[in-house]
């Protein structure tokens, strides 16, 4: 546990301020000036000229067994979330430890450099070795200087389409899987879905855990398990601890049907992310013009009082091949497509990246007030809004009151007849 203050920092609200780290732990924040730096080592203060400070960021949403494969063996050219799934399969039939630490490794520490202190990542327990699942946890304490990691036991390929998966299933969780997953939509029968969805919760039961599932990422306004996870969720009183991870079909329900599920959804208290990167590309793959933009509800869901996270899904993947690991990537394509491109869908945006995502992960003592975890990001941007727009280089990022990263950002010059002219992006 470390000591750092960081000056002259704006926070989404627009406050200056100064934030006093002792022993991981925020100490102060004060008004900008009032801080004393004099008190800490010169190499524990950093200025940030007036620039934004935020909690740090979360990744909920990501599939570290999968990523940096793009490609391999093929691309996804069709772009549906079928040619994703085969693509992997074909991948995963020869998974290695090693080169799922490796590749997994990296994005972790791409995601640290943007700011990332937490990530929520799948590992299939189809994929019979439970390579994916044992490289995974092992990762979990390898990578704890830079994020804590949660590993949720995810069956892609179905819990009851083979005869094994749901003995997979367990298995993992008897590893020490943190959360249970399920993929009710890709299940043969409707009868399998919800069972899928049950058996979740029946383990989540057993084994204490959380809850977070592939729910309804279809087109197809016929796949109906959200009302399923949302009335468990009700009925066992476990609705703190379930997340339904995409429910795109909720976005091509009809309006009376998808009024009952977000009812449904707020009364549970179960929370939702939506994965903007992948579900933008995913969905909407077998319209003729018109063609459906497949992501959930994020309006609706919101104002009817839900948690909803962002979550970035893929990092060069069979179903995403673009991504650097940076929430505000997801974000930005969120805004698009989303239709939150007004200045008042800043604070929500912010809202999502940071508080929502640090409730669907389970996080205590979250955000910059005294006493709470020293861990924060600074961006070089005045504001959430241009922070958005310029994806900003994320300065220093704080974990417990230890830099993980800095990023010097870069100087771009453009040539006049006149003479050069450093290119500054903010107004
Ligand atoms: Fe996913």
């Amino acid at each position: 546990m470390a000591d750092h203050i960081v000056t002259d920092a704006r926070t989404l609200d627009g406050t200056r301020v100064d934030v006093a780290v002792r022993d991981g732990v925020v100490e102060r924040v004060v008004p900008a000036g009032e801080g004393d730096p004099g008190a800490f080592d010169p190499a524990d203060h950093t200025d940030a000229d007036g620039g934004l400070v935020t909690p740090p960021l979360i990744e909920p949403h990501l599939h570290l067994d999968a990523t940096l494969t793009a490609g391999d063996p093929s691309w996804n050219d069709s772009g549906t979330l079928a040619e994703g799934i085969e693509t992997w399969a074909e991948y995963k039939q020869d998974l290695d430890y090693d080169d799922v630490q490796e590749r997994a490794t990296q994005t972790v520490e791409w995601l640290a450099a943007h700011g990332v202190t937490r990530v929520r990542t799948h590992a299939d327990t189809t994929e019979e070795s439970l390579t994916a699942v044992e490289a995974l946890l092992d990762l979990r304490e390898e990578v704890d200087d830079l994020v804590d990691l949660q590993v949720v036991a995810f069956p892609q390929d179905g819990v009851y389409t083979a005869d094994h998966h749901e003995d997979l299933l367990v298995e993992a969780l008897e590893m020490g899987v943190d959360v249970v997953g399920g993929i009710p939509h890709n299940e043969h029968t409707r009868e399998d879905g919800v069972r899928d969805v049950q058996t979740a919760f029946d383990l989540a039961e057993r084994f204490d855990r959380r809850i977070d599932l592939h729910i309804d990422e279809t087109d197809d306004p016929g796949s109906r398990f959200t009302e399923v996870l949302a009335s468990e969720a009700i009925k066992r009183d476990m609705g703190d601890r379930t997340t339904a991870s995409h429910t795109t079909a909720l976005h091509s329900y009809p309006n009376a049907y998808a009024g009952k599920v977000v009812s449904l959804l707020a009364e549970s208290g179960a929370t939702v992310i939506t994965n903007p990167p992948d579900n933008s590309v995913l969905q909407g793959r077998y319209d003729d013009y018109p063609k459906r933009r497949g992501h959930t509800r994020v309006d609706e869901l919101r104002d009817a009082g839900v948690t909803v996270g962002i979550g970035h899904d893929s990092v060069m993947d069979p179903w995403y091949h673009y991504g650097v690991g940076d929430p505000l990537d997801a974000a930005f394509v969120l805004l698009h497509y989303a239709h939150m491109s007004g200045r008042g869908d800043v604070e929500p945006i912010w809202e999502m990246l940071t508080h929502a995502n640090a409730e669907v992960f389970g996080v205590d003592s979250y955000g910059l007030e005294e006493g709470n975890e020293g861990s924060l990001v600074v961006y070089n941007s005045p504001d959430g809004f241009n922070a958005l727009r310029t994806q900003a280089p994320r300065r220093l990022v704080l974990k417990d009151g230890r830099p993980i990263a800095r990023t010097e950002p870069a100087t771009t010059t453009v040539s006049r007849e006149s003479g050069d002219v450093d290119v500054d992006f903010h107004r």
